[in-house]
């Protein structure tokens, strides 16, 4: 693209310069820390885009020091972050701002400690500017914030600077321990402190959605029940359950995925233009679009949602146990690793348009994408004489990996006799863009210091999609597993998803390929 043609606008208020602060990551010692947090932060800090001074203060158990602390995080950046990994000088300016404080979450005591590490700090702004992160089990979400309550370190209307707080997922089990979950910390801070994170809203290609509907006029007037006859979203994943099986088996796919990354990418891609790029504005809207999702009862749900569980297979040309057979999975489990809806809007823009939702773990690939198909042409002209019947347009959202947009269409077959092929069309993010873009964590990260909550969900919004998620399990929960919702690692899923949408007529859409 030219640069020239390049028309720059701001999303919420990221772009505002940070103020300097104290960023306290609790769960320190913990894999999130080590794979996402820290690589984030550290790639901001390459581009510029901490404060200046900042500390970042890391809360766990282990015996660390500061140093043992540093060095650990340092093989992790050079692990998991972008190659080519920091160099020494660069490390000594961010190891240098990097402290440790160790201590039991549950222990007063570890609260003090922090107290008066924070206190070191050479400024105000770094004694009250404070972003705490809590990469913890969710068990200790409310017992960290009340802690930090009682110690004054966060405050709902602080004197002095600001204090907010990040909440990684799961936020809650169902509805009724979201609502609990949300009542207990609103005791303590306000809804504006509150930064619920889902880390699918950090993806360029997720913050794209709104762009790509809201800018195009050729697809923002076709973007309705008239012109679309259905849309797929796709979460898969060849991976399987890994070291998660403690988390997992209380979770399963639906809790794991489709309450929050699955059905926040549906919000975006039906939900109403917001009347401006303002927190509120849009989170409004992907309320409202989730209000809207019609809710079933349990007979109906056991019709339009399928779970699944992976058996043994092949996945990437390599043996996979099958999921009970995983580590720390129980043997009868019935947990699902899969899960396909099918939803519908009742709106008025989506009536009647089905909208189909599913995401599995040892599935035959990694890939993540939503796929609009529109309605076919009136058969009146090439379908006499083209066989077969042309096939209706479709747009892929790609949103991982290979990232960007395709676009099908019909074209004529050269030769003498009529024939119509489906051709497409790709944009393609690294080929327009260049290779980088950032973390999803590293945006999110960015944002909640600068205070913006465009990406972070509103407390409606999570209950909101706690309702929907416990509607849908409703159709299988206390029932085992049946034949027909088993599906062998590294296949597209269970028969049960197939006859699920072949009732509709449907069929799953493989996603593209793009080699
Ligand atoms: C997490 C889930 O939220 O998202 C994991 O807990 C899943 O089970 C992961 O693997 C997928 O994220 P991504 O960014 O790799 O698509």
């Amino acid at each position: 693209m030219e640069e020239s043609l390049i028309s720059s606008c701001v999303i919420g208020q990221g772009q505002q310069p940070v103020q300097p602060c104290s960023i306290v990551l609790f769960g320190a010692s913990g894999d999130l820390t080590r794979r996402k947090l820290m690589p984030a932060l550290f790639h901001l800090f390459q581009a510029g885009q901490l404060p200046d001074p900042f500390r970042i203060i890391g809360v766990a158990r282990r015996p660390y020091t500061d140093d043992s602390w540093r060095e650990e995080l340092r093989a992790a950046v050079q692990k998991h972050g972008r190659p080519p990994g920091p160099s020494d000088q660069e490390w000594e300016r961010f190891a240098a701002r990097i402290f440790y404080c160790r201590g039991d979450l549950d222990e007063p005591e570890t609260y003090r400690l922090l107290a008066g590490r924070l206190q070191e700090a050479e400024s105000d702004e770094l004694r009250h500017n404070i972003l705490f992160y809590l990469a913890t089990r969710p068990s200790q979400f409310a017992e960290v914030v009340e802690h930090l309550h009682r110690q004054g370190l966060v405050q709902s209307r602080p004197d002095k600077g600001w204090q907010r707080i990040v909440v990684e997922k799961p936020f809650g089990h169902d509805l009724a321990s979201a609502r609990a979950l949300n009542e207990t910390l609103a005791r303590f801070v306000s809804e504006e402190q509150l930064f619920r994170i889902d880390h699918y809203l950090g993806k360029e290609t997720v913050q794209n959605i709104m762009m790509f509907r809201f800018s195009n006029a050729a697809f923002e007037r076709l973007w309705n029940r008239d012109a679309i006859e259905q849309i797929q979203i796709t979460v898969s994943e060849t991976a399987g359950v890994g070291d998660r099986a403690g988390y997992y088996e209380e979770a399963g796919a639906l809790r794991d995925m489709l309450q929050n990354h699955l059905l926040q990418v549906l919000a975006l891609v039906t939900m109403e233009p917001p009347v401006s790029l303002e927190a509120e504005s849009i989170r409004d809207e992907k309320v409202k679009l989730l209000r809207s999702v019609r809710r079933y009862t349990p007979d109906q749900a056991a019709r339009h949602v399928v779970r699944g569980q992976y058996t043994a297979g092949q996945v990437d040309g390599r043996a996979v146990p099958a999921y009970r057979e995983e580590p720390r999975v129980r043997p009868d489990s019935c947990v699902e690793t899969y899960v396909a809806a099918r939803l519908f809007l009742d709106n008025w823009r989506w009536s009647g348009v089905p909208i189909y939702l599913r995401t599995g773990k040892r599935l035959a690939r990694t890939v993540s994408e939503v796929r609009i198909q529109f309605r076919p042409t009136p058969h009146v002209l090439f379908a006499a004489q083209c066989s077969p019947t042309p096939a209706p347009n479709a747009v892929t959202l790609r949103l991982q990996p290979r990232e960007g947009i395709s676009l099908r269409f019909n074209g004529k077959v050269p030769g003498l006799d009529l024939r119509a092929r489906p051709v497409r069309m790709h944009f393609d993010y690294n080929a327009e863009f260049g290779a980088y873009t950032p973390e999803a964590y590293e945006r999110l990260l960015r944002d909640a210091l600068a205070g913006d909550a465009t990406l972070f969900l509103r407390r409606d919004e999570i209950e909101a999609a706690w309702a929907i998620a416990d509607c849908l399990r409703a159709g299988w929960e206390d029932r085992p597993l049946t034949d027909s919702e088993f599906y062998p690692a590294g296949s597209w899923g269970p028969p049960a998803a197939d006859t699920m949408i072949a009732a509709m007529g449907h069929t799953w859409h493989e996603p593209l390929w793009i080699p």
